[in-house]
């Protein structure tokens, strides 16, 4: 399969040829949070389709960068980043997850974790190397992906779990392979994986001489007593492991878009040379800023999960009353449900974009974070967002049951 065959995670299905665009680039239009954000605007509906806090983050990370900003730290920032949000960063990765990381030269200060994401694939990967990845996917990945010339081999992970079948992971692996990309706990499915999944994956990248590229936005949000797993941590995957994360999910900050890698001083220093020029670097005075969030107390840390799961409550047993399937995520703040029973022809695509017109709520369909190939295992799939307001979740399932029980749905 080539780049060009790809169905992006995250775009829009359908989109027409456009002869300016890079081949690499064509099929996969504009991304989904766009249309669907725009959507939401636009009929004034609640947007339970981007993943963005509603609220705001802990007034001492904003109060930090109003400081930065009137104290004139408001110039290019170093290229690897604000020493001092380097060292946070180090002192975090040791303080949770007992990872030791040299702020010097371990870890790279990045425009988010997307650009952390693209300066990986970017700065390692040649053309024609393979990336396996799990799926469904977020939606940078797949273009990503291809800007680097390279090919996804998405691993499907299946429901009511979201895990995946070992075999199947053993089997996408090739000679080709150069890169493993995890991301737990998962967007969009809210799966965490345990310590056996990782273990699988890690034995493999081991066997095979793989690097991993492993996606940790959601390391703090995770829930029912479960804790996050960094596969850096297991025996033999510090060396060969790029761990990426941001301030944006922990902070409620996703608008600042500071985020990182962290590892080995060669895998880092390839992200390095890639992030130059694509921002060089970004978002001076919140650096400082998520360096304070970063040393925050660990009941911050608590309490952000302990909100978000009584969040997730809330949400789950309001869509189960308007009549979804809904998987139970473990960690993330999103929701992934089964939509049939609502609209037995499965086309969750159609529902997302009907959804704001018929009662004034926005989701995201699952099917954009499929490959083409795959794309029936997700099509009848929707991820709503927690990450909001009680009265925006309560308001959303009051629309939500109305509805259900208008278009003759189970509600009630
Ligand atoms: C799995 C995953 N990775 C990366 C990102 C991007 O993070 P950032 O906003 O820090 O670039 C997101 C944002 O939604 C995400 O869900």
């Amino acid at each position: 399969m080539s780049p060009g065959e790809l169905q992006s995670g995250g775009s829009q299905p359908g989109t027409s040829p456009n002869p300016f665009l890079t081949s690499k680039l064509q099929g996969f239009g504009s991304t989904i949070f766009a249309e669907m954000t725009a959507l939401a605007t636009r009929t004034n509906s609640i947007n339970l389709g981007q993943g963005f806090p509603d609220y705001d983050g802990p007034v001492e990370v904003l109060d930090a960068a109003v400081d930065a900003i009137r104290s004139g730290q408001n110039q290019y920032p170093p290229g690897p980043g604000v020493l001092d949000l380097r060292m946070a960063i180090s002192e975090h990765q040791q303080r949770f997850w007992n990872l030791s990381y040299d702020p010097t030269d371990e870890i790279l200060v990045t425009a988010g974790a997307t650009e952390a994401l693209a300066g990986a694939l970017l700065g390692l990967l040649e053309t024609g190397d393979e990336v396996v990845v799990l799926e469904p996917m977020y939606d940078s990945y797949q273009a990503c992906i291809a800007l680097a010339g390279a090919v996804a081999r998405p691993v499907t992970l299946h429901p009511p779990h979201y895990g995946f079948d070992p075999d199947e992971l053993r089997r996408a692996i090739t000679p080709k392979t150069r890169v493993v990309l995890v991301n737990s706990p998962h967007n969009p499915t809210g799966a965490v994986l345990d310590s056996e999944q990782l273990r699988c994956i890690a034995d493999l990248a081991i066997e095979r001489d793989l690097i991993v590229v492993s996606d940790e936005v959601y390391e703090h949000i995770v829930f029912d007593g479960n804790t996050h797993i960094s596969i850096a941590t297991l025996p033999g995957m510090r060396e060969r492991t790029l761990v990426v994360s941001s301030g944006g999910k922990t902070f409620n900050t996703t608008g600042w878009k500071v985020g990182w890698a962290c590892g080995p001083a060669e895998l880092v220093a390839a992200v390095r040379a890639a992030k130059q020029f694509l921002t060089y670097v970004s978002s001076g005075p919140f650096q400082p800023a998520i360096a304070v969030g970063l040393r925050l107390p660990d009941s911050y840390f608590i309490e952000l999960a302990a909100d978000l799961q009584s969040k997730r409550d809330r949400l789950v047993s309001g869509l189960q009353s308007a009549g979804f399937d809904v998987f139970i995520p473990r960690g993330t703040y999103f929701v992934t449900v089964d939509i049939r029973r609502l609209r037995p022809d499965g086309d969750g695509y159609t529902f997302c974009r009907e959804l704001p017109g018929l009662c004034g709520v926005v989701g995201i369909p699952n099917v954009v974070f499929y490959d083409r190939a795959h794309e029936q295992e997700g099509r009848h799939m929707v991820r709503f967002a927690f990450c909001k307001k009680t009265e925006s979740i309560d308001s959303a399932v009051e629309r939500l049951t109305a509805m259900s029980s208008r278009v003759g749905g189970i509600a009630g």
